[in-house]
């Protein structure tokens, strides 16, 4: 079974799919993990997403489609993914029903964590990550156990370059404008689930994986 984790930018997105990576022991494929991977890696793909992404801007569809459906042929996602920053727009949407028909993987349903813009820059401005594993903290609502280190590979923790205000303004009004008109494309294939991202990240998971079972 396949599942989508759609919201704004610092909606809680990544976290939540973590956590259901756990639970439901499937891979957790974030498409902006994959580009800070490449980006590390200083290959082609990594420069080119990278004049996208330090400005907030989307990395064209035709990149990330062509990695997505690479990704979604790979054998540890047979019996089902969480995608986590893909589909952001109408054409990856579409394009991502050809390649799962093609896979013969239904999709189950579409996790939109809803949080107001308002709350969004203070998440972003308190988020640390960790560019070994891809652990994600924030310094307030979700600390490390250690300062500055990572619980889960004991790496050091940084900013995301992407998450100075600026460029954060930029990347909720391409959410607003590019991914939010997905909310009403799933709605229409009868396949969202809606959660308040604003309750505290172990509320958040405990109502998804509730609703997501009363769905099943
Ligand atoms: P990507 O890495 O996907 O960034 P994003 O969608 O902007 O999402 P974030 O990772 O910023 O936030 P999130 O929702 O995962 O929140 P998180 O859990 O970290 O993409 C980066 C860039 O790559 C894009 O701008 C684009 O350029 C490119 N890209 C990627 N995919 C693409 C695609 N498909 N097409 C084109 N371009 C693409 O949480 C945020 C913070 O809040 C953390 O500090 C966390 O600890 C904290 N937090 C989480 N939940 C809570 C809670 N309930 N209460 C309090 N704090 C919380």
């Amino acid at each position: 079974m396949g599942y989508i984790m759609l919201g704004a930018p610092g909606a809680g997105k990544g976290t939540q799919a973590m956590a259901l990576s756990k639970e439901f022991h499937i891979p957790h494929i974030s498409t902006g993990d994959i580009f800070r991977m490449h980006i590390q890696q200083q290959t082609d793909l990594g420069k080119k997403a990278k004049e996208y992404m330090d400005q907030g801007l989307l990395v064209p569809d035709e990149l990330v489609v062509d990695l997505i459906k690479d990704r979604l042929a790979q054998e540890d996602c047979k019996e089902g993914f969480i995608l986590d920053g893909f589909p952001r727009t109408i054409v990856q949407a579409e394009a991502l029903d050809e390649v799962l028909q093609e896979l013969n993987i239904p999709l189950k349903t579409v996790i939109n964590v809803e949080v107001p813009d308002e709350k969004i820059i203070t998440r972003m401005a308190g988020r640390r990550v960790c560019n070994h594993c891809g652990g994600t903290y924030h310094m307030k609502y979700n600390p490390p156990k250690k300062e500055g280190i990572c619980d889960q590979c004991q790496s050091s923790l940084i900013q995301r370059k992407d998450d100075q205000e600026e460029t954060v303004q930029k990347r909720l009004q391409v959410y607003h404008d590019q991914t939010k008109p997905l909310i009403q494309y799933y709605k229409d294939k009868k396949i969202l689930l809606t959660v308040d991202g604003t309750k505290s990240v172990e509320t958040v998971t405990k109502n998804m994986i509730e609703a997501l079972g009363e769905s099943a």
